[in-house]
């Protein structure tokens, strides 16, 4: 069995910003609602009009992780793509990245389990690595939400919420036990699926239907239900960290960096009161990204580890909560 470790990180946001104030001026909402009820003040959101989309984004973040990883794109074995705003119905992003950073015919697979994809596909990366199968695997995040998302005073509770973005790793063999991920915790819970979910266009529900009730049929924008999410990701994440902790023989207070998905500051916030966390334990970024759902742990990652706050040896918790219901962790020594 082999360890896999961390080798390159890379994140890729679009330029448009878009503010608080800038959402008051499409939706009955306010800067002050936004920032109390979530923590977020500004999103980048792909404008009208641009040649971006989940993966050209996740191609980005890509390219800076492999040139961080002392690699090439012909070096990389695998391609794992997490991500619920693919740009096709089918086939998956994951195939157009292989083509796009123009690689060799590798296998390429997308993960879709929403907000905890990204650790849901750092966790089958590393499944590929442990039993020797892959060397170098990429991973990435990406969300394309802005152009889905219904910009107006009835998608209020859900739109304000969502940004766009990426983020790239590369998960790497490495022959150092002692390093690298050593533990996941997936985890799922299907009777909630319609909780937080987009119905349509499924096959189920094509899209003839939804062009026949003539407007009223709007069952292609997220529905949310905001604070049953909200109770069950306080509850889980809570679980998922005791769960990885004990697994690992570890301690809160062993944490040196956690970094959860960033679906919400105050559920960020109401973990790290639950579990006694300083300040410096804990990485969030949902200010300014808003929530980019399977890209947002990754390019939090990302941005810590670009601000010097990840250094050798240190313990690393990365968790996430979302849709489906779906939840799960990670634990790094770094
Ligand atoms: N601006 C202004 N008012 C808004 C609004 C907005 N963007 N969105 C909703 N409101 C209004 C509602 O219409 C409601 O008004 P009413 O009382 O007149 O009916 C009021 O604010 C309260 O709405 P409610 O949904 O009860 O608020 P809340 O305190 O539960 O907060 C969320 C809403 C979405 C912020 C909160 O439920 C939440 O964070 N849930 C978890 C969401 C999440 O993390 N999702 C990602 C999961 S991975």
């Amino acid at each position: 069995m082999y360890n896999s470790k961390i080798t390159g990180l890379g994140f890729y946001v679009p330029d448009n910003i878009v503010t608080n104030s800038d959402l008051e001026k499409v939706m009955d909402t306010n800067d002050e609602w936004i920032q109390e009820r979530t923590g977020i003040k500004e999103r980048h959101w792909i404008p009208k009009g641009s040649d971006e989309t989940t993966a050209t984004m996740g191609a980005e973040a890509a390219k800076i992780a492999i040139e961080r990883a002392g690699l090439t794109n012909n070096d990389i074995d695998f391609i794992v793509f997490a991500t619920l705003s693919p740009d096709y119905y089918f086939p998956g992003c994951g195939v157009q990245i292989q083509e796009m950073l123009d690689m060799k015919t590798i296998g390429a697979i997308d993960i879709r389990n929403q907000c905890s994809g990204f650790i849901y596909a750092l966790s089958t990366a590393d499944q590929f690595i442990k039993t020797g199968m892959y060397k170098n695997i990429l991973v990435i995040g990406s969300e394309y939400h802005s152009n889905g998302l219904d910009k107006t005073t009835r998608g209020r509770g859900v739109s304000v919420i969502f940004g766009d973005g990426a983020g790239a790793c590369i998960l790497s063999r490495t022959e150092d036990d002692k390093k690298g991920i050593l533990s996941s915790h997936l985890h799922s819970e299907g009777k909630y699926a319609e909780e937080l979910v987009v119905i349509s266009p499924s096959i189920k529900h094509w899209v003839p239907e939804i062009i026949d009730s003539n407007g009223k049929d709007i069952s292609y924008f997220p529905y949310m239900n905001g604070t049953f999410v909200f109770k069950n990701a306080i509850v889980r994440f809570s679980e998922v960290i005791k769960e990885a902790l004990t697994a690992n023989e570890l301690a809160v207070t062993d944490i040196d960096l956690f970094i959860p998905h960033q679906a919400n500051l105050r559920i960020s916030q109401f973990v790290q009161h639950k579990l006694k966390l300083r300040d410096d334990q804990i990485y969030n970024n949902i200010m300014n990204y808003g929530n980019t759902t399977a890209a947002s742990i990754i390019i939090a990652l990302t941005e810590a580890w670009e601000m010097g706050k990840i250094k050798d040896d240190d313990i690393v918790l990365l968790a996430a909560f979302g849709s489906g219901f779906t939840w799960g962790s990670v634990i790094i020594r770094w």
